[in-house]
């Protein structure tokens, strides 16, 4: 498991005062990217509203451009906002493939400061139940501390 608690440090000195969203997503894609061989995908799918996610920045393989939220797994955490791990793809109806390597993944719920859905942020494996609760909560953790109401990246160093 990488060391979530020294990737929120680096996160937060690397966007120190930065508010873009879309800079601040790409930063986050590549730090986890390279953080864990299990990560095979990083990367966020936006809220554009009408219930449609967006692709953001990413790190891999072609991602899949929009998702609707009645679609997959990025589908599901948009739409219930609780975090998704899948240990088997290959039994989450509706799971959309873009990789055929993917064996497992999990999408956390993105929520900005206004309490409103920003992104989910997918992470996709090539090994099976490749993810845990301790990711889960790192994760989850990791997202407030970067996008949440403390909005740590943004903040005045
Ligand atoms: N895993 C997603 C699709 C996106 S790609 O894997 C990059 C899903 O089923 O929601």
């Amino acid at each position: 498991m990488p060391d979530y608690h020294e990737l929120s440090s680096r996160l937060q000195a690397l966007c120190a005062g930065e508010s873009d969203l879309i800079a601040i997503m790409a930063s986050v894609a590549c730090e986890l990217f390279h953080a864990d061989p299990r990560f095979d995908w990083v990367g966020f799918y936006r809220n554009i509203g009408g219930e449609t996610l967006k692709i953001g920045p990413y790190q891999g393989g072609h991602g899949c451009l929009s998702i609707p939220f009645g679609r997959g797994v990025c589908g599901a955490a948009a739409r219930t906002r609780q975090t998704q791990i899948v240990a088997d793809v290959n039994t989450f109806p509706g799971h959309i493939a873009c990789a055929v390597r993917t064996r497992s993944e999990i999408v956390v719920p993105v929520i900005g400061a206004n309490g409103a859905l920003l992104a989910v942020l997918d992470i996709d494996s090539n090994q099976p139940d490749a993810f845990t609760l301790q990711d889960q909560i790192a994760l989850e953790a990791l997202m407030t501390d970067i996008f949440g109401p403390s909005n740590l990246c943004a903040a005045p160093v």
